[in-house]
């Protein structure tokens, strides 16, 4: 294999081993950049054209070799090879293959180490750009359950034990808050991807006289890396992705378990639709929610690339290192399995069905509503504390005689305190509960109905607005 350094030249007196070769090349998963690798040169031979530093016969060479690569690429036809280590080299060998010296132009005032600070990046603006899209027709997926379950009334939790009710409308729009959210830091993290490495060449910058601006303007960044050394070396931004996609994960993950709940029998809250589930090969009865705990489970993933790459990082001195390398799989595999996991969740809450019935029946076992009962005490003038205790023996009684609060008969709660009326049964149904919390971020269905319109706005609101 006397070729395989040929692209360090003479200067290396032994080739590398088979299992070396292997170890440091990483054109079997970096060739996935390739688009943006050709997009890159285009800007950065043109620029080269346009500052007299190649000829423009050149450029319409380098233009037109690498149209016809990018042909090879899309139509498999690309002869990529392990000897050639990366994408960056099997793209450039073959173009000075096409067209000849003018390949070999190519790389002037350019280092594979610019080149795929660039690549990464063009590549995540992009990624970025098609998961805000993603979580957004997830939130419409969220606005549109919500929508016809206002006055839905289900059991609020805190320790996962019924706490006080809401409408399940409400409970949804917590998510939409979460996903908000993270398009939001989404959005800003593509600030910081959307600089342009090109032109720090291997660390130090060229001595060519380059027009990094014009590479940028070319390429649609928004400005050019400041410092060279910086520019080639750190994955910040790629790490910044990541910890925002761990989030993402982390919210959905919650729902998921949430779902993965209501859906069992002894909840009957929700049933997903058959597609998003899978029976038991031994037990008949069996329907599993296997979408949402594959999307719990790979949240564990996803956070682990973010501690991976954190990890890559934290030793390296400046510039480029190897080790940096190893930013594309974790990057990779975190925007496939966002992407694949927010396709699959605008869909599958397309398919839930809402047993309201459960959902009231559960509430109601669970004496939602004797924080409402406490607090009518307190508004005819009894002290917090000593209403919490009024409470706290009239839910014991009901307890045992196995009612719900409202259930009671009026001389029965007039036994625990004198001052409660007539009047306490309106305030002890889950309706007049949930009404009661009228107020901006509670849950009366009027006030969710108005966080839906302000959901639906946002929605369609101009997505450059939210990047600004
Ligand atoms: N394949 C390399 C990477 O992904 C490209 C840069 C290599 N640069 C170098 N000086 N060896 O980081």
């Amino acid at each position: 294999m006397e070729d395989s350094n040929k692209t360090w030249s003479g200067r290396f007196s032994e080739p590398v081993s088979e299992l070396v070769k292997r170890y440091t090349a990483s054109v079997n998963f970096d060739q996935r950049l390739a688009e943006y690798d050709i997009q890159g040169s285009l800007a950065h031979a043109q620029m080269l054209s346009e500052q007299g530093i190649i000829s423009s016969g050149d450029f319409h060479a380098i233009q037109q070799g690498l149209q016809q690569i990018l042909e090879e690429i899309r139509n498999r036809q690309f002869p990529w090879l392990l000897e050639l280590e990366d994408v960056h080299l099997n793209i450039e060998k073959r173009l000075t293959a096409l067209i000849g010296d003018a390949g070999k132009r190519l790389h002037t005032g350019r280092s594979r180490n610019d080149q795929v600070a660039t690549d990464i990046r063009l590549f995540l603006r992009t990624a970025i750009d098609h998961i805000i899209q993603l979580i957004k027709a997830m939130q419409q997926a969220i606005v549109d359950l919500a929508e016809q379950h206002l006055h839905t009334v289900m059991p609020g939790f805190t320790h996962l034990q019924v706490a006080q009710p809401v409408s399940f409308g409400h409970h949804l729009m917590a998510y939409f808050e979460m996903l908000k959210r993270d398009t939001e830091r989404l959005a800003d993290c593509r600030k910081r991807v959307n600089q342009l490495p090109l032109g720090a060449a291997a660390l130090a910058g060229t001595s060519y006289p380059i027009n990094r601006e014009r590479a940028a303007q070319l390429l649609d960044f928004e400005s050019v890396c400041q410092n060279s050394l910086d520019a080639v070396s750190d994955r910040d931004f790629a790490i910044e992705f990541s910890a925002c996609a761990a989030l993402i994960m982390t919210h959905l993950s919650r729902m998921s378990e949430e779902l993965i709940i209501w859906m069992n029998p002894s909840f009957g809250f929700i049933q997903l639709a058959d597609r998003f589930c899978t029976g038991s090969s031994i037990m008949p009865q069996k329907k599993n929610p296997d979408v949402p705990e594959l999307v719990r489970g790979k949240t564990g993933r996803v956070n682990g690339h973010l501690i991976a790459l954190l990890t890559l990082m934290k030793a390296q001195p400046l510039a480029y290192n190897k080790d940096n390398q190893e930013d594309k799989e974790p990057l990779f595999d975190t925007v496939d399995t966002l992407t694949d996991t927010l396709r699959i969740y605008a869909d599958m809450l397309g398919g839930v069905e809402v047993n309201q019935a459960a959902m009231r029946a559960s509430a109601l076992r669970g004496y939602a509503t004797a924080t409402d009962l406490a607090d009518y005490l307190v508004k005819k003038g009894i002290p917090f504390r000593d209403a919490h205790e009024i409470v706290a023996q009239a839910v014991q009684y009901a307890e045992r005689k196995g009612c719900d609060l409202g259930k009671l008969e009026l001389p029965e709660l007039q036994a625990f305190s004198p001052q409660i009326q007539a009047d306490i049964f309106a305030v002890l149904t889950l309706e007049g509960s949930m009404q009661s919390r009228n107020h901006t971020g509670g849950t009366a269905p009027e006030q969710v109905q108005i966080a839906i319109q302000q959901a639906k706005k946002w929605l369609t609101a101009d997505p450059d607005s939210s990047r600004a």
